[in-house]
C-alpha cells in the first residue's frame, strides 16, 4: 500500500501471542489485557532500548473492546481494564516517541467475540481509530466470508486513507483464504494493505515456528515476489523470550523472519525478558538485514538431504545474507560448501557472522568451508563483495 508507510518491515511489540484473551484484572493483574499492561511495555520500548532499534509500535490485539458498541454505535474500550480510554493511552505513548496499533476484525464478531466491523460500521471505526490517533490497524477476518472479506478489506483501505492520519494497515484476509491463488490475489493485496498474515496463527512452540517457515518457503515462488517497500508478507510475531524455543531456535526464528522481510513483532512479556533472549531481538546486524530499504524478500536456495537448508536474500550496495539452517536433532553439524555453490561469482567477499558478531577472514567464491550447524540452530552471514568494502575505504 502506497500511504508512505512502512518503506521497511515495521517493528514493535503485539500483546496477542504472549497475553492473549486474559481479561481477568482481580486475579491476574500483571497479565490481563489492560492499560496498564501497554503502558508497561511502552516503558520498556522507550527505556531499554528497543525503540532505539526500530522496535516503535506498541500493539493491541483482541479483547480491548467493551462488548457493546457506544451509543452512537462507535466501538470503545472497556471501561473498566482501560478507563483512561485510548486516546490517552495513545498520548502516553506517542510521548515516547512510539506508535499505537489497534485491532478490529471484518466480520461480525472478533475471534474473541467482542464487536466486529461490518460493511456498514467501516467508515465510522476509521474514523474513531484516528480521532483516537491510532498508528496502525490489524483488521482480523473471523465471523465473516469471503464476500463480506473481498468488499471489506478494500473499504477500510479506503476508509483510513480518507482520515486524515497516516495508519498503517495489516490484513488478515489471505489467512482466512488458504494464503494461495486463485482465492489470494497478493496484487490486490499489495495495493490496499501494508502487510498481510499469509498463514495460521503462531504458537508458542518450535514446531509452530518450523510449521510456519515450511508453508513459507515450500510456497515461496509465490509469496517471495508479493513483499517489497510498503508491502509485506507477515509470518506472525516473534515468540523469542517466552517459554517454547531455546537459544538456539531463538537465533533461528530471528534469524529466518529477517531472511523473509518479516515484520517483526515481539510478544513477550518485555519486563521480565532474559538478557539472552533481549540480545537476539537486539542484534544490529540481523535487524539491518531485516530492515535492508531494497526490501526484496529472502529465499530458500537449498534443500540438503542432510537436513541443511540455505537460506539467501539479496540487500543493497550488492550485499547479502545466508542462513545456514539445520533441521537435525542429532548434533552439530559440519556443513561443507562453497560461495560459488551458493551463486556468488564476484571473487572475494567479506563475510560477518550475525549472531558470533565476528568478522571472518577474507573468503574467496571458490574457496570450500566448512560452517558447523547447532541442532535447529542457524549460522547467518552478512556477505559483502571486497571490492564494495574496499570502495567504500577510498571514498
Ligand atoms: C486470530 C489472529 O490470527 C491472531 O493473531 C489473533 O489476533 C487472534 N485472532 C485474536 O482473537
Amino acid at each position: 500500500l502506497d500511504n508512505g508507510l512502512m518503506r521497511t518491515p515495521p517493528m514493535g511489540w503485539l500483546a496477542w501471542e504472549r497475553f492473549r484473551c486474559d481479561i481477568d484484572c482481580d486475579n491476574d493483574p500483571q497479565n490481563c489485557i489492560n492499560e496498564v499492561l501497554f503502558r508497561d511495555m511502552a516503558d520498556r520500548l522507550a527505556e531499554d532500548g528497543w525503540r532505539e532499534l526500530g522496535y516503535v509500535y506498541v500493539n493491541i490485539d483482541d479483547c480491548w473492546s467493551s462488548k457493546t458498541r457506544d451509543a452512537k454505535g462507535r466501538l470503545q474500550p472497556d471501561p473498566k481494564r482501560f478507563p483512561g480510554g485510548i486516546a490517552k493511552l495513545a498520548r502516553y505513548v506517542h510521548d515516547r516517541g512510539l506508535k499505537l496499533g489497534i485491532y478490529g476484525d471484518m466480520g461480525t464478531y472478533t475471534c474473541a467475540g467482542y464487536p466486529g466491523t461490518t460493511l456498514d460500521t467501516i467508515e465510522t471505526d476509521a474514523q474513531t481509530f484516528a480521532e483516537w490517533g491510532i498508528d496502525m490497524l490489524k483488521l482480523d477476518g473471523c465471523f465473516s466470508n469471503s464476500s463480506v472479506q473481498e468488499q471489506g478489506y478494500p473499504l477500510m483501505s479506503k476508509a483510513l486513507n480518507a482520515t486524515d492520519r497516516p495508519i498503517g494497515y495489516s490484513c488478515s484476509w489471505p489467512c482466512y483464504q488458504g494464503g494461495l491463488p486463485p482465492k489470494v490475489n497478493y496484487t490486490i493485496l499489495g495495493e490496499i494493505c501494508n502487510l498481510w498474515r499469509n498463514y495460521g496463527d503462531i504458537e508458542d512452540s518450535w514446531d509452530s515456528v518450523l510449521s510456519i517457515v515450511d508453508w513459507f518457503t515450500d510456497h515461496q515462488d509465490i509469496i517471495q515476489p508479493a513483499a517489497g517497500p510498503g508491502h509485506w508478507n507477515d509470518p506472525d510475531m516473534l515468540i523469542i523470550g517466552d517459554y517454547g524455543l531455546s537459544m538456539d531456535q531463538s537465533r533461528s526464528q530471528m534469524a529466518l523472519w529477517a531472511i523473509m522481510a518479516a515484520p517483526l513483532f515481539m510478544s513477550s512479556d518485555l519486563r521480565t525478558i532474559n538478557s539472552g533472549a533481549r540480545a537476539i531481538l537486539q542484534n544490529k546486524a540481523a535487524i539491518a538485514i531485516n530492515q535492508d530499504p531494497l526490501g526484496i524478500q529472502g529465499r530458500r536456495l537449498i534443500k540438503e538431504k542432510s537436513g541443511i537448508d540455505v537460506f539467501w536474500r539479496p540487500l543493497s550496495n550488492q550485499a547479502s545474507a545466508l542462513v545456514f539452517f539445520s533441521r537435525r536433532t542429532d548434533m552439530p553439524y559440519r556443513y561443507h560448501t562453497s560461495l560459488k555453490a551458493l551463486n556468488y561469482t564476484k571473487g572475494t567477499y567479506m563475510v560477518y557472522d550475525v549472531f558470533s558478531q565476528k568478522v571472518q577472514p577474507m573468503l574467496k567464491d571458490t574457496t570450500d568451508f566448512v560452517v558447523s550447524i547447532n541442532p535447529t540452530g542457524v549460522v547467518m552471514w552478512y556477505v559483502f563483495p571486497a571490492q564494495t568494502v574496499e570502495a567504500a575505504f577510498h571514498a
